[in-house]
């Protein structure tokens, strides 16, 4: 296992769509998620997608216990999904702020789905179908964003809540909890 230098904004490997996984259970797709875990975990991050460590896979991983921004949101346990498909469900739009560790020290505010349905598979090609709202939501909205090359920011609207971590939440530990 190894941590994985994570791709910061501005590295053209973020912008791309990435390309559907189509073998499971290989010792190599295994070996890409346990050196995802570890990078996510050294990174203190909630999620992580391969894109951001330059693999051109749709493929994400999230899982969190608290989150000091939404103390109330139930934990989420270590997830793979592979091959990700959001459909929105009844519950309106909600906005929230969202930072990412390719967007290292920023934090904004962006509107996404309060409730989701996600599918796809694991790291052995079982399928995966929850239903997610809040924060949870959130986190996989976030995270597919990356499989299409979309970073948080670029879905900023209002720039007056977007900004520097340390000045907007001084209280926060400055290495905690990206997206
Ligand atoms: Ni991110």
């Amino acid at each position: 296992m190894a941590v994985h230098e994570i791709l910061k904004m501005g590295d053209p490997r973020l912008l791309r769509v990435a390309k559907p996984v189509a073998e499971f259970g290989t010792p190599a797709l295994k070996a890409l998620i346990a050196d995802m875990f570890e990078t996510m975990a050294a990174a203190n991050g909630a999620g992580l997608a391969a894109p951001q460590i330059g693999v051109d896979l749709r493929l994400v991983i999230f899982g969190y216990s608290k989150n000091p921004r939404y103390p109330e949101a139930p934990p989420v346990p270590p997830t793979v999904l592979i091959n990700p498909v959001i459909e929105v469900l009844d519950g309106g739009r909600t906005e929230g702020w969202e930072g990412c560790l390719s967007v290292p020290g920023l934090r904004g505010v962006v509107e996404r789905d309060e409730r989701i349905r996600y599918t796809g598979f694991d790291a052995d090609g079982h399928p995966i179908d929850r239903i997610a709202d809040g924060f949870h939501a959130r986190v996989v909205q976030h995270e597919c964003d990356h499989l299409d090359g979309i970073l948080y920011p670029m879905r900023v609207t209002d720039f007056t809540r977007f900004g520097f971590t340390s000045v907007l939440f001084p209280e926060l530990d400055p290495n905690s909890d990206d997206d």
